[in-house]
């Protein structure tokens, strides 16, 4: 989704430290961009379709020549990169957007829902749109209100007829002040040790060059920035809110590519690692969220996307590890359930980045019941985390590439762990999960991506991928055809392979690609039957098995791991996923259409 990045410093190159912000942000999906930087008595604005990409300073240089002496001593600057909602990708829709005397500028993320309410009001006073976005109410909204008071005021004034989820940034022509507000989105500010210098952002990486001292907004929180510093108001009550220092352990390195190409193959490798980190929860924590199970009247995971498919699989870890049945509701299916729930239901919630509206949206519903939330979250430091009353870490580290990989494994691991928990047998657990990372981190080697390369190049021009599981492997079915359709963008789908005879089977013709996801269980004479099924009407079947099996066409072998198997099979489909991504010339870390966190609805 969109990011946002500003600079209030000392330093002489604003924009510089701007565009390589927003180059931080890429990750999170983009069509277009824009910068804006504070002269002396004006703005200096610069906005283009597309992504980035080399575009630099000294390209910006060419566009307008900034001297030194246009700037204030103060440097302001701030930038964006849009994932368009309203209105088109073109340059009029990309922020910055400005008010009609350019008074103010600003960025925005999330949507203004009663936008056009607003609009109409300012065409009446004689306001007229550049743009088709939503943003650009706000700019002149504060412009008006600027008639009768002051910038800040204006903001606040603003801000309270503004209803919707958002982040927003905004600066004035007149006064060295950067004001932030948030509801709903993310904005995190950086203050470096230099006296008076700030950064304002999406995310942390962002800015985590210059500074790891981080003040979280919360919703409804705004903050002022002026030469005096950082004041933090409730944006309803007008309350001064005092706002703690945390100093982030990442460590920029590993927010960054390394020696990898892309971000995706880099964290898919990194689960050599991150699975031994995620397994190292306090046992306390878990038994009390085991206990908090236990006790709820209606357990329901929530999670989206890959997290979602996450939860599908804790519903069979749960039934056939503990016994016990828990509901499974995407996020933004879960208000339609609203109606089942009391005061005694227990939501867990899975996400990655803890920022996603959806899953969100599901924790204030059960919140406003009095229900209990736990969070299973690789960012701890996001608004998810700050709304659960439990938080368990996937301590995955910074995921930046929109395909999930590394977080989902830990997400996974994690599920695991509960699932013993509830019938006290997490050092039982615990153990297959520790053999489970050793055996990952075995299988994880050149030779292994070789093997799967030369599926890839055999399949690189398929028009379709089916996947098919049962019982545990099922949902991984699913979120392999996530993972192949995001990147590779080749039509892919995974059912239970139960399923297939139900009707799927006709799409099968000679050579379509079907990847069995097989586990040495129960399910296993049953979904190499279902291959079979494939194969009888021309299929080519790829088996991600423990052993091989006549039916299977290719084989990528994976270690027999029990009731870990969704661990491990997904993990092969991420690295054909990936390659494939490669080879067909799309960009794995930054696929079309896609955020890497979904903070609309
Ligand atoms: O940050 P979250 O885990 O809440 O994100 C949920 C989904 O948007 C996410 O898993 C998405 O499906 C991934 N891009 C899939 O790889």
């Amino acid at each position: 989704m969109c990011g946002i990045f500003a600079y209030f410093g000392p330093q002489t190159n604003p924009l510089e430290i701007v565009i390589k912000g927003l180059k931080k942000l890429e990750y999170r999906g983009y069509d277009s961009w824009g910068v804006a930087l504070k002269t002396n008595n004006d703005f200096l604005i610069h906005k283009e379709v597309g992504k980035i990409g080399d575009f630099s300073f000294s390209d910006l240089q060419k566009i307008f020549p900034i001297s030194n002496s246009q700037l204030p001593i103060i440097k302001i600057a701030i930038g964006h990169s849009r994932w368009a909602t309203h209105g088109g990708v073109t340059e009029y829709n990309a922020h910055p957007h400005w008010s009609k005397n350019k008074e103010v500028v600003l960025c925005h993320n999330g949507i203004f829902e009663n936008y056009l309410k607003i609009k109409e009001k300012l065409i009446k006073k004689g306001y007229t749109f550049r743009s088709e976005t939503d943003t650009e109410v706000l700019a002149h909204l504060v412009e008006e209100y600027m008639h009768e008071s002051n910038f800040e005021n204006a903001v606040k004034k603003a801000l309270s007829e503004i209803e919707g989820r958002y982040a927003v940034i905004l600066i004035s022509k007149h006064e060295d002040k950067l004001i932030a507000a948030r509801r709903g989105s993310p904005l995190i500010i950086g203050k470096n040790g230099h006296d008076g210098e700030y950064f304002i952002a999406s995310d942390i990486p962002a800015f985590l060059e210059y500074t790891n001292k981080v003040q979280y907004l919360d919703d409804d929180e705004m903050v002022i920035i002026d030469v005096s510093g950082a004041r933090f108001e409730n944006m309803r009550t007008h309350e001064k809110v005092n706002k703690r220092i945390v100093e982030i352990e990442w460590k920029v390195e590993e927010a960054e590519k390394g020696e990898y190409p892309h971000f995706m193959i880099k964290e898919i490798m990194e689960q050599k690692n991150t699975l031994y980190r995620a397994i190292n929860q306090s046992a306390e924590k878990i038994h009390e969220v085991a206990k908090a199970i236990k006790s709820a009247r209606g357990t329901f995971f929530v999670g989206c996307g890959t997290a979602g498919k996450v939860c599908m699989t804790a519903e069979y870890l749960f039934s056939k590890i503990a016994k016990r049945h828990i509901n499974v509701i995407f996020g933004s299916e879960f208000k339609f359930h609203q109606d089942f729930l009391t005061d005694k239901s227990l939501l867990i919630s899975v996400s990655q980045s803890g920022e996603t509206a959806d899953s969100l949206e599901a924790i204030e519903v059960i919140k406003k019941l009095g229900g209990r939330v736990v969070s299973i979250l690789n960012n701890e430091a996001s608004t998810m985390a700050r709304l659960s009353d439990i938080v368990l870490p996937n301590k995955a580290g910074p995921e930046k590439a929109v395909a999930s990989t590394k977080a989902t494994t830990a997400q996974l691991a994690i599920c695991t762990l509960l699932a013993y928990a509830m019938v006290d047998k997490l050092d039982e657990g615990e153990k297959l999960l520790i053999k489970t990372a050793s055996q990952i981190n075995d299988m994880l080697n050149p030779r292994y991506e070789d093997h799967i390369y030369k599926l890839s190049e055999k399949i690189k021009s398929a028009e379709n991928i089916y996947i098919i599981g049962r019982g545990l492997n099922y949902p991984m079915a699913l979120e392999s055809a996530i993972k192949l359709q995001e990147v590779s963008y080749i039509h892919a789908q995974g059912f239970a392979g139960g399923e297939l005879k139900h009707g799927p089977i006709a799409l099968i013709s000679e050579n379509t690609p079907c990847i069995a996801l097989v586990a040495n269980d129960e399910s296993k004479s049953e979904i190499l039957s279902n291959a079979m099924e494939v194969k009888s009407r021309g299929g080519y079947i790829i088996g991600i098995s423990p052993e091989n099996a006549e039916v299977f066409d290719y084989w990528i072998k994976v270690p027999d791991c029990g009731n870990c198997s969704p661990i491990v099979n997904i993990i092969p489909v991420q690295i054909l996923a990936y390659q494939l991504a490669v080879m067909r010339e799309n960009n794995p870390d930054m696929p079309r259409n896609l955020a890497k966190s979904v903070t609309v609805k």
